[in-house]
């Protein structure tokens, strides 16, 4: 997987790159993160990207050719097409599902915004993959891109040491994590539930699919009915054991 991303800060992507489990993805190969400064595309000698917006009002406006010409030049260095995405607050909302797509993809061009945004003519042009990473506004991209390459790199094969941290996701998938506890047995006075000291793995199991459900019902209710159709049977059983699921009747959308 082969990530460029395309920012006015190259320096705040430095230990992000090479820290954890993704530095170490990054060093064996397995993802191969590049980072470019946009100003090296800016067409003046003040290395300026960035212009006031018609029409007047506050902040400065990202403007349309050094974004055109670098995404342009990326692309042409490119063996395969990549998929441009464009992190603004304007895009579709990124999620486990949009994380999923993109690891699908084998390059992934990266294009952060900063001050008010972007000419809106990088947009038309460039056609791009508009996301956001949530409905609140960000000084800039950079930190959105982040997010964006820490879930999507996770989810390749090769990154994350043990694979069932990765499968365990997609078996409770649409579900809030169950608990976790580790050592010492017992934090004042609260003490691990016997049930994960028994060794019964059929018995953790499923009680870890119960506190799943049971928190996704009471925490999330939203989730619960989007994802509906995703759920097994036992999840189902569990979800309305807890009052849960979408409504019961015979116009209810989600199948039962
Ligand atoms: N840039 C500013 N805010 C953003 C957001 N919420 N998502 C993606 N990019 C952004």
């Amino acid at each position: 997987m082969h990530f460029e991303i395309v920012t006015i800060f190259p320096e705040l992507f430095g230990p992000f790159r090479s820290t954890g489990i993704l530095g170490k993805a990054v060093d064996r190969g397995t993802v191969r993160l590049e980072v470019f400064d946009l100003r090296d595309w800016a067409d003046n000698k003040w290395r300026q990207v960035d212009d006031e917006p018609y029409g007047g009002g506050a902040g400065m406006v990202l403007q349309a050719t050094p974004a055109l010409a670098a995404v342009r030049e990326l692309e042409s260095r490119a063996v395969d097409k990549p998929r441009t995405v464009m992190l603004t607050p304007r895009g579709r909302v990124f999620d486990q599902a949009v994380a999923r797509e993109l690891a699908a993809l084998d390059h992934v061009i990266v294009l952060c915004g900063r001050y008010e945004g972007f000419d809106e003519r990088i947009a038309h042009i460039l056609k791009p993959d508009e996301v956001s990473i949530g409905d609140f506004v960000l000084g800039g991209g950079e930190v959105a891109a982040m997010v964006l390459v820490e879930a999507v790199a996770r989810l390749i094969e090769g990154v994350v040491g043990d694979p069932d941290s990765v499968t365990d996701d997609s078996f409770t998938e649409g579900l809030l994590d169950h608990p976790c506890y580790t050592r010492p047995p017992e934090v004042e006075g609260h003490e691990v539930p016997d049930i994960l000291r028994s060794g019964h793995h059929e018995a953790i199991r499923r009680w870890r699919l119960e506190r799943a459900v049971e928190a996704t019902v009471t925490r999330r209710p939203d989730l619960v009915n989007d994802n509906w159709d995703v759920y097994s049977e036992e999840v189902r059983l569990m979800v309305r054991r807890f009052g849960g699921g979408p409504r019961r009747n015979r116009h209810s959308t989600p199948s039962e």
